[in-house]
């Protein structure tokens, strides 16, 4: 009996030295920098800096679900135009915009708009990019006339056409986006790899933007410098234009 004793505090010794500070839910032990417990019964992933939620003993994102009585619900559609916010406590863009210019979404850049002069002070300010969604499409809340579509390009970069034009790059992708009322914008094309944020490289031209880029199981090597990321969703009153165009 001695031996097991000092053999089970050898073992936990062990563990949690591989382990880092581990904490125990019921029996299990787990690294509170990587799961979250709950009831002290089920553990459920950290991803993205959210700590999953638990729904009867399964694990979700409130950015696109809620439980009501044990039951896992899609959170309804956002039908109004919605600003995004980078969510993820762990970065230093916790909390920045996601800003539209040079026909590409980034993260924490200063939106780029137009007026025309004779519109003037009809148009909105355009310092804030507003997006719209709908039956998975997506595109820019902007007065222009054709308006402005935004896919994901081949690169899984998110893009947005020109005023005047409905060029799309070959191999983009239009559809497959969820925006969730109280929750976030998804891209439902990446089978679940979500969306990061790449910091900039000194070799990018110096500005505090991160790139956002979509992963997928073929590109998470390539973005292996990006961390992932939510995308909060704002709404705002139906009918807000954040631009007459995005540049
Ligand atoms: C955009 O401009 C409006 C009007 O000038 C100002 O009230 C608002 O704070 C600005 N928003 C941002 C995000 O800079
Ligand atoms: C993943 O994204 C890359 C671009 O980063 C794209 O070339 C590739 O086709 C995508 N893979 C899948 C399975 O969609």
């Amino acid at each position: 009996m001695p031996r097991f004793s000092l053999l089970t505090a050898a073992f936990l010794g062990l563990a949690n030295n591989v382990l880092g500070d581990t904490e125990t839910c019921g029996q299990a032990p787990y690294d509170p920098a990587q799961y979250v417990c709950w009831d002290n019964q089920f553990l459920c992933p950290i991803a993205a800096g959210e700590p999953l939620s638990n729904c009867a003993g399964a694990c979700y994102s409130k950015f696109m679900y809620s439980c009501t009585e044990n039951v896992l619900t899609l959170l309804p559609p956002v039908e109004s135009p919605f600003t995004l916010t980078a969510d993820n406590p762990n970065l230093p863009i916790h909390g920045k915009p996601v800003t539209a210019a040079g026909q590409h979404w980034v993260v924490a850049g200063e939106t780029g708009s137009y007026c025309p002069e004779q519109v003037g002070d009809a148009c909105p300010p355009g310092n804030e990019t507003v997006i719209i969604s709908r039956n998975g499409g997506v595109a820019m809340s902007v007065m222009v006339p054709g308006g402005q579509g935004a896919y994901l390009d081949p690169y899984w970069n998110m893009g947005y056409t020109q005023a005047h034009s409905a060029y799309i790059p070959p191999g983009s992708i239009t559809t497959g986006f969820g925006a969730y009322e109280g929750g976030g914008f998804v891209n439902l094309n990446g089978n679940g790899w979500g969306w990061a944020a790449c910091p900039p490289r000194a070799s990018g031209g110096g500005g505090p933007a991160w790139n956002l880029v979509a992963r997928n199981e073929t590109n998470t090597e390539r973005y292996n410098q990006c961390s992932p990321i939510n995308l909060k969703i704002n709404s705002l009153p139906s009918g807000t234009y954040g631009a007459w165009q995005y540049t």
